[in-house]
């Protein structure tokens, strides 16, 4: 494929008429280094998050080993792409035939559970299998992220004794897990989630082998500039070595949405101004699902060859956007800070889509077709480049010698 230095040139080259989606392998290929290198134990790459066949290689290429994969669908996609790797089977509730398909025929060891129902259904699906690794998912808290999951899956305390020492019968291997909430904005939440793993097996009294610590690993957004990813690393760390497991245990995570966000942005087109209003050719049935159903706010920037020339002075506005099909739904608050003279025909670039973005388009309305194209330059933002500061150290905090 040919490789575009920016959108701008793919703008210039293409001026293309579908939203233009834009891959950027060396931002994906730098975050699997960066945790493959410094998560303290095994990172599992959540393919819900983008499951794009070629940042699954990027990822396989620069050390990601391990997949979660939620569905059997999800199995059948890493196994044809990735035939090497290890497939984690990781939704707590799970069709019967996809257990048997998963086990039998993808070489599948690893699946995860919260109820007893769930825990017969696997044994009966794998023919009472010696070789499993069942991880039991606890529900905690997803007070300190974006986008919770705190209500769906997750065994209570109340039920996890219990429901450990039934597992523990069945597994050869036997695993704790659960997951903070996607964007998870302070590395406590690990803490708070570890502390209850560890109230959960003093209770149930049971060996554990792996603790899963999930996903929640935060990217960088407009008004959501986590603390650095080594500092989520290092109280998991802490944490996990006080907990009450075998000398032997392994420690993993799930990151879908930190591996994945810097991968894609996207080219939209302006196709009419309504004062504030711009009605663009991608919307909530596209990449922009969570721009629209949670007002998440995404970086942009006009593309347009003055604004690419340095020192042009320029009046900006917020805007927020309409997608193109018929609903109203289809709207898109923001606000995104353009220039004031927006106009039909104008290309965006809106950025960081590759975490449940890019993955999250639907044909619905017959608007879905998209060009693929690669560039080369930087994301909007990177946790990866060693280049941020801490946003909690503020320029007016007086130090104590
Ligand atoms: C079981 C599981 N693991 C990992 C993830 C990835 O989460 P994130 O993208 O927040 O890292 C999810 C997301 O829903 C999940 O359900």
């Amino acid at each position: 494929m040919h490789i575009h230095p920016d959108a701008l040139a793919v703008v210039r080259a293409s001026a293309p008429d579908q939203p233009a989606i834009l891959n950027r392998p060396h931002a994906a290929a730098r975050a699997a280094r960066f945790f493959v290198e410094k998560f303290p134990g095994k990172s599992l790459y959540a393919v819900k998050a983008n499951p794009s066949a070629d940042l699954l290689r990027v990822l396989w290429d620069s050390g990601v080993t391990h997949y979660d994969v939620a569905s059997i669908a999800e199995v059948r996609l890493v196994r044809a792409t990735l035939p090497e790797a290890t497939l984690c089977f990781m939704h707590p509730v799970k069709a019967p035939a996809a257990i048997r398909e998963a086990y039998e025929q993808h070489g599948v060891r690893v699946f995860s559970l919260d109820s007893f129902e769930e825990l017969e259904k696997i044994k009966e699906a794998c023919g009472f299998a010696e070789d499993l690794t069942l991880c039991v998912r606890l529900r905690v808290s997803s007070d300190y992220s974006e986008l919770s999951l705190a209500s769906k899956f997750g065994c209570d305390l109340t039920n996890a004794a219990e429901l450990l020492q039934a597992t523990r019968q069945a597994a050869d291997s036997l695993g704790v897990c659960f997951h903070v909430g996607s964007q998870s904005m302070s590395p406590h939440a690990y803490v708070q989630a570890l502390e209850r793993v560890r109230a959960a097996i003093v209770d149930a009294s049971v060996t554990v082998d792996i603790i899963d610590v999930g996903g929640g690993f935060p990217s960088i957004y407009p008004g959501m500039e986590p603390p650095p990813l080594e500092d989520y690393f290092g109280v998991i760390d802490r944490t996990y070595e006080s907990l009450p497991i075998s000398y032997s245990a392994e420690l993993w995570c799930e990151p879908g949405r930190a591996l994945c966000a810097e991968y894609n942005s996207m080219i939209v087109r302006v196709e009419r101004r309504r004062g504030a209003e711009l009605y663009i050719n991608d919307g909530a049935y596209g990449a922009l699902f969570d721009a629209a159903h949670v007002g998440w706010r995404f970086p942009v920037r006009v593309l347009r060859e003055e604004v690419a020339n340095d020192g042009v002075e320029i009046e900006m506005e917020p805007f927020s956007f309409y997608g193109p099909t018929c609903d109203d739904m289809d709207h898109m608050e923001g606000p995104f800070e353009l220039p004031a003279d927006m106009k039909v025909g104008d290309y965006i670039e809106i950025g960081m889509l590759g975490a449940y973005g890019a993955a999250m388009k639907t044909a619905f309305n017959g608007f879905g077709a998209t060009e693929v194209f690669e560039v080369s330059d930087e994301p909007m933002a990177s946790q990866y480049r060693g280049d941020r500061r801490d946003p909690r150290v503020s320029d007016n905090v007086v130090s104590l010698r």
